[in-house]
């Protein structure tokens, strides 16, 4: 959602706030801003706009100091404007602080404050924060207990960093996410290590409820009781610590195209106490699978294969759906939890409905030091590397190929993926992506546009449409084809546009059956397929693979369609508007 940094070092803290909030704008790109604490006396500037745009006017990467904080916002309380991007000031001007989560219970805090004369200048509910810290601070003259007594009266989810006019640095975490930056006589707080990794790999990944405070006398970590903690100093793997874009011109397609390659890195990654962990799934009653978005499209191909080859009732669940589903989940249950984050608040709620319950967690994680990794009992890494781009792309093929090899293991090599053909076969589609370019040519006056896919290639569709309206602004509408005749035929009308996916399986003749009721209505029809058929107003060819094998291969036509139909649009595929990359409110 949103990202948060803070700074306190020898180095001039506006630069280095700035590339860090550059670097982390995924999460959250509405409005930004940043503070410093410079000759005594504690400076804000913000603006609505992505952190160049606000940059470019305000200079907030020349603000003077070597304490600063800064932030990147995704609203959920108050709309898009100045008063209500962070930081947020203290009346007193003496405190600045920057928040990430919502505090649930700020109405009532708020109400208490204003009755003992506070003034709010934002609708925002994390300006409580700074407020309770001054008042806090005045009654007790600690830092320590003005931290204590805050978080001991908020309510909700929230990570957060504060600064002290005398050059104290704070910050606390609740169920978002904080990690320490350990650099040379310098400390980096950020919501993911991506906000120092120019700086540094060493770092403490704080607990939840957990506090640091930083001072010219060192670092204390200590949780909410107040009890000091001994941290421990974690090695950053390299693979977390770059995202740049390179020559492309986009994040997305740099991830697009990335998937030829984190296909077999996927396929080769070693699995961590594999053995215990296939033991766990192979004899476990109850199989749920969950995620959200395009997670939850990876659980549906995962449920497929493990009900076809590993003989193995796997049931998916939308993960914000779980708490309102009648389940079996009990402690002879295991819950796949799907994840490239691990950071999605939905995600994070299914799994302790799962934990309350007594059954086993094994995620699929792309971040392996996120909240999920740790819930875990077990967990399989996607080994993607750091995926940018707000849509997701390469993290949903690689979290494919885990439910391949899942699918493998669990049913004793009834199917054996051969991913080095399936990279080939996505070499080849990438190499066709000026075909796909020109096919988007003809989607950008579309209002509609309906992707049809029958059986595995359902999930693939419905993954298709997500990527369109996402990134492209159109309605999308993922179809099984043979539901087409019980009622979204009414929608089809001359020149409707809708994409087959269409490869020469056993769905291939049904979902032509399809195509024919839309042809006769005047549909256009966009075929992604191994096999021409004459039906196809645009062909856009993939390479024939083993049949099991194709929901990985077509997804990458869908992603350049979507992408390139973003940018027939004008919009920016890697910043969609109103989305977040890390959603971690529910
Ligand atoms: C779609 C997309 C979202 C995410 C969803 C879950 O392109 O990116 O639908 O898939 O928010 O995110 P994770 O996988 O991080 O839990």
């Amino acid at each position: 959602m949103c990202s948060i940094i803070g700074y306190r070092g020898s180095r001039p803290a506006g630069k280095i706030i700035v590339d860090s909030l550059k670097k982390m704008e995924y999460r959250g790109y509405d409005s930004v801003g940043v503070s410093t604490l410079h000759s005594g006396r504690i400076e804000t500037r913000k603006g609505v706009g992505k952190v160049s745009e606000v940059d470019s006017s305000l200079h907030m990467n020349s603000m003077a100091g070597t304490v600063g904080i800064g932030h990147t916002r995704w609203a959920t309380h108050g709309g898009v404007n100045t008063a209500n991007a962070h930081p947020h000031c203290s009346n007193s001007k003496k405190i600045s602080i920057v928040h990430n989560g919502i505090i649930e219970n700020y109405q009532s805090i708020k109400q208490q404050l204003r009755a003992e004369g506070y003034v709010f200048k934002s609708q925002t509910d994390s300006e409580v924060i700074a407020n309770l810290l001054q008042k806090n601070l005045e009654l007790t003259g600690s830092i320590r207990e003005s931290m204590l007594r805050t978080l001991a009266r908020l309510e909700g989810s929230f990570a957060f960093i504060a600064i002290f006019e005398g050059g104290t640095i704070a910050a606390a975490r609740y169920r978002e996410p904080l990690i320490i930056g350990l650099g040379q006589s310098a400390y980096y707080l950020s919501s993911d290590v991506l906000g120092f990794s120019d700086h540094t790999d060493d770092a403490i990944f704080l607990g939840d409820k957990e506090l640091v405070i930083i001072s010219s006398s060192g670092m204390e970590v200590l949780n909410f009781d107040g009890e000091s903690i001994q941290p421990n100093v974690t090695k950053i793997a390299h693979e977390l610590l770059t995202a740049e874009k390179g020559d492309f011109s986009h994040f997305t397609l740099k991830e697009i195209f990335e998937q030829k390659s984190t296909i077999l890195r996927t396929a080769d990654a070693h699995w961590y106490d594999s053995d215990r962990l296939l033991d766990r799934l192979n004899n476990c009653k109850n199989l749920y699978l969950t995620g959200s978005g395009t997670s939850y499209h990876a659980a549906l191909i995962g449920s497929f294969l493990l009900s076809k080859y590993a003989k193995k009732r796997a049931e998916p669940m939308i993960a914000s759906e779980m708490q309102f589903l009648p389940t079996f989940i009990d402690d002879d249950s295991v819950l796949l939890a799907i994840s490239q984050s691990g950071e999605s608040a939905d995600i994070l709620s299914a799994v302790n409905l799962a934990k309350e319950e007594g059954a086993g967690i094994v995620s699929i994680v792309n971040s392996m030091t996120s909240s999920l990794f740790r819930e875990s009992s077990y967990s399989i890494g996607l080994h993607c590397g750091p995926e940018v781009g707000v849509a997701a792309t390469k993290s949903f093929t690689s979290q494919l190929v885990v439910m391949y090899r899942l699918a493998q293991e669990l049913s004793g090599g009834k199917i054996e993926p051969d991913f080095t053909e399936v990279s080939l076969a996505v070499s080849k589609v990438l190499s066709s992506s000026s075909k796909i370019e020109e096919v988007a040519k003809g989607l950008e006056s579309a209002s509609d546009i309906y992707v049809l896919g029958r059986g595995i290639h359902f999930p693939i569709a419905l993954e298709g449409s997500l990527k369109i309206k996402e990134i492209s602004y159109i309605h999308a509408e993922g179809l099984p084809g043979g539901e087409l005749k019980h009622g979204p035929l009414a929608l089809m009308h001359d020149g409707i546009s809708v994409v087959l996916v269409n490869p020469d399986d056993c769905t291939h003749a049904d979902t032509l059956t399809g195509a024919h009721e839309i042809k006769a209505r005047g549909g256009k029809i966009i075929g992604i397929s191994n096999a021409y058929n004459e039906l196809y107003d645009s062909w856009i060819e993939i390479p024939t693979v083993d049949e099991a094998m194709f929901p990985i291969v077509e997804s990458v036509p869908l992603q350049l369609l979507a992408y390139y139909t973003s940018l027939e649009k004008k919009a920016d595929p890697d910043y969609p508007r109103n989305l977040a990359k890390c959603v971690t409110v529910r």
